[in-house]
């Protein structure tokens, strides 16, 4: 099971491509160019991380890409197809097929246990009750939590919380997972773990991941590199190392 080749043939086939994406918010009687004529192309496979500081388009940039907003100007291509002209149905229903999303706060859902957070997702597609809970079963021992599947999130630790908000993210079996500071509230141990894990389930099953964060820890996790100040985006190397020494963040 571990050869990602078996598993990911698309490896390197375009898969989301961003066109001049700029984004400005207008604040009182102020502009903030939250992102400026952002290009930008992941391949299937690829593990991105973007590494910038706090307010430098973060967040934002993965607002656009996963189409929960709409850009100022460009657009968002996926597989080939554009998402401006999207209604927003088929863009809800684009993300609920795709698009995996992990947060710095987990977001469970506290009264639900660790296997029911991982299958929520697939409560909104047609599945027999049988075929969901063989797809919790294997993606809760994935993430290494077959145990503890019953806990609920207050009876788990922050990174095996995260654990359970990575199976829940890829329980659709999307093509994109997008995760915003994964490990911003965790220790760095647990972080590395957390980061170690995503690597890992990428080369499985051949899902985009793009990472954004300001640790610079990190970015030692990716394969390619990216950077991001004041809503520029630069491309930062690429690595096939995981364990390679992160970049300054200078
Ligand atoms: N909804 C919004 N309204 C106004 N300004 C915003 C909004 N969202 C983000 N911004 C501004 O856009 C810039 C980029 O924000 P963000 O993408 O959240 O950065 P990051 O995630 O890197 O911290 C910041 O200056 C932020 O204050
Ligand atoms: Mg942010």
């Amino acid at each position: 099971m571990s050869h990602e080749s078996q598993f990911c043939h698309e490896r390197g086939l375009p898969f989301l491509e961003a066109q001049s994406l700029t984004k400005t918010y207008r604040v009182g009687g102020s502009t903030v160019h939250a992102l400026r004529d952002v290009d930008f192309t992941a391949a299937q496979g690829d593990f991105v991380v973007i590494n910038g500081p706090s307010g430098s388009g973060k967040t934002t940039f993965l607002n656009l890409i996963s189409a929960i907003d709409r850009p100022t100007e460009g657009d968002v291509l996926i597989e080939g197809a554009s998402t401006a002209a999207l209604s927003e149905r088929q863009l809800a229903q684009l993300r609920k097929d795709k698009i995996g999303l992990i947060f710095q706060t987990f977001n469970l859902i506290p009264v639900l246990t660790a296997a029911e957070n991982a299958e929520y997702p697939l409560l909104l597609q047609k599945l027999s009750r049988a075929e969901r809970s063989d797809r919790v079963q294997s993606i809760l021992a994935e993430v290494g939590l077959e145990d503890l599947a019953r806990r609920r999130p207050n009876e788990l630790s922050g990174g095996q919380r995260q654990r359970i908000a990575i199976a829940r993210a890829l329980i659709t079996q999307p093509k994109l997972v997008l995760a915003d500071e994964p490990t911003a509230n965790l220790d760095s141990e647990t972080g590395a773990q957390v980061m170690a894990l995503m690597r890992t389930l990428n080369e499985e099953h051949c899902v985009v991941f793009i990472v954004v964060t300001h640790d610079p820890a990190v970015a030692g996790y990716a394969r390619r590199r990216i950077r991001i100040h004041d809503g520029h985006l630069m491309e930062g190397g690429t690595d096939d190392l995981v364990d390679s020494a992160p970049k300054s963040p200078s």
